[in-house]
């Protein structure tokens, strides 16, 4: 195979070849110092440019669904960019982009039917909040510009995600200059009472009176939208209590605010539904997705909203702008192909069903490492798994980063969440990679040195 380093001239990766390079969430002296290199991947499987084999236990970035290296989608990426590189999205069109959104809609919950590309989970959201604010003063409802997000919750990083986000270094320096107007309801994660849980919390579903709290606070009237992920990712994978989404649904509907789930991490099969709103059996009203939707192969989000939502923006002069918003790449060509492929390829493999006949064996593999040392919590739903640490006395975090290094350096890639270690392999992995990735973490885990 031709070396697209050597096509594009790539010079050796020496520490000054690393300097330019502002390396996103990332600690970069540190990683500058020994950097981990990718530079190959097929199947469940990373190369480094050295050539060691590293098993992917996260599917990338929770994103790689359908494995590495899927042929179909660079056949389909190739032809798109030779047949036509870019089409612009206002006000003009191309096939590939209504295609695509008619086929999610063919696999989103019932009801749920327009579709509005953007190129990140961060993009979607920002989307989906800007959406439910026109769509509460189109019906007549303008009072309502509150937003309710979650602790715990990740929504990207760009202001409105960023503020309905519950996670504190991410919001620290920026403190200043949050969205106006937002409140969160408290996380779930119940060491105390849910820990090793296999699937589903008993405990938690009382947390959503704080919803019936804050609208009593605020009055339902100002109250636009709640946000939340079904099952919180990546914050260490955070399943949802029992009966908890489906009574945030109820009290939601009572009082006119819109749900929106942020699925840019459970769309798309992870949890062995195409959606974590029919797994759950919750229909929200705004779903977010990006990561599986090109299998992680091109930057593409979108968000998906129901008929009456779309609807209630189809209103006053047809040739006026429904909602001025978009962007320059919303449903690039090439994003479309590779989501066109990417949908055949979880249809024909049937890869979503697989993620339910797979889960049960993640599910016990994971679960035998609780008694390990240090090891406080393992959760999982479908094919997400989390395995929580007692954390390094005075140095949150630390323990988490660790286990992701050496776990690196023996082979397998995981992900660190804090003290938790997550994991998110692609729907194709096979029972001898799960035995290898719990083998290889539980040596780990039992060489830490505290
Ligand atoms: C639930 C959720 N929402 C939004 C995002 C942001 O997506 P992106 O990094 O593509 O902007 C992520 C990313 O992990 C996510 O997990």
């Amino acid at each position: 195979m031709t070396d697209i380093l050597n096509t594009l001239n790539v010079r050796p990766m020496t520490r000054e070849a690393l300097e330019a390079h502002w390396m996103p969430f990332s600690a970069n002296r540190n990683y500058k110092a020994k950097p981990r290199l990718l530079s190959r991947a097929k199947g469940m499987h990373y190369w480094t440019p050295e050539g060691r084999q590293i098993l992917d236990g996260v599917a990338g970035l929770w994103c790689v669904n359908a494995g590495h290296g899927r042929t179909e989608i660079a056949e389909a990426v190739g032809q798109s960019l030779a047949q036509m590189d870019f089409a612009p999205p206002f006000q003009m069109g191309h096939p590939l982009a209504f295609e695509l959104a008619n086929r999610i809609t063919e696999i989103a919950p019932a009801g749920m039917d327009h579709v509005f590309f953007v190129n990140s989970g961060s993009e979607a959201v920002e989307t989906a909040l800007k959406i439910a604010l026109q769509y509460q003063r189109l019906r007549g409802e303008g009072t309502r510009t509150r937003l309710i997000g979650r602790e715990r919750g990740y929504h990207g990083v760009n202001f409105g995600g960023m503020t309905l986000g519950g996670m504190p270094p991410n919001r620290k320096v920026w403190s200043g200059v949050m969205t106006a107007g937002v409140d969160h309801l408290s996380h779930t994660h119940d060491l105390a009472r849910n820990a090793f849980s296999r699937g589903q919390p008993e405990h938690g579903a009382n947390l959503t009176s704080e919803l019936e709290r804050l609208i009593g606070l605020h009055d339902a009237s100002n109250i636009a939208a709640l946000i939340v992920e079904p099952v919180a990712g990546s914050t260490g994978v955070l399943v949802p209590p029992k009966g908890y989404l489906q009574k945030l649904r109820e009290i939601c509907t009572k009082h006119g605010i819109l749900l929106i789930f942020d699925e840019v991490i459970t769309g798309f099969g992870r949890t062995g539904s195409a959606f974590g709103a029919q797994e759950f059996g919750v229909t929200p009203d705004i779903i977010t997705m990006a990561k599986g939707l090109t299998n992680g192969s091109v930057p593409m989000g979108a968000v998906l909203v129901s008929k009456e939502i779309y609807d209630a923006f189809m209103v006053g002069p047809e040739a006026a702008v429904e909602m001025f918003h978009g962007y320059t790449y919303s449903s690039h060509p090439t994003a479309c192909a590779a989501g066109l492929a990417v949908m055949d390829i979880y249809k024909r493999d049937g890869l979503f069903e697989r993620v339910k006949e797979m889960a049960p064996y993640f599910e016990d593999a994971l679960h035998s490492l609780k008694g390990l040392p240090g090891v406080t919590d393992v959760r999982n739903y479908g094919l997400m798994g989390a395995v929580e640490y007692e954390p390094f006395a005075g140095k949150p975090g630390a323990r988490g980063f660790d286990t992701f290094v050496r776990a690196f350096d023996a082979g397998i890639l995981v992900r660190a969440a804090g003290d938790i270690t997550a994991l998110s392999p692609p729907f194709i992995v096979e029972k001898s990679h799960i035995d290898e990735l719990v083998e290889k973490l539980g040596k780990v885990i039992r060489e830490t040195k505290v």
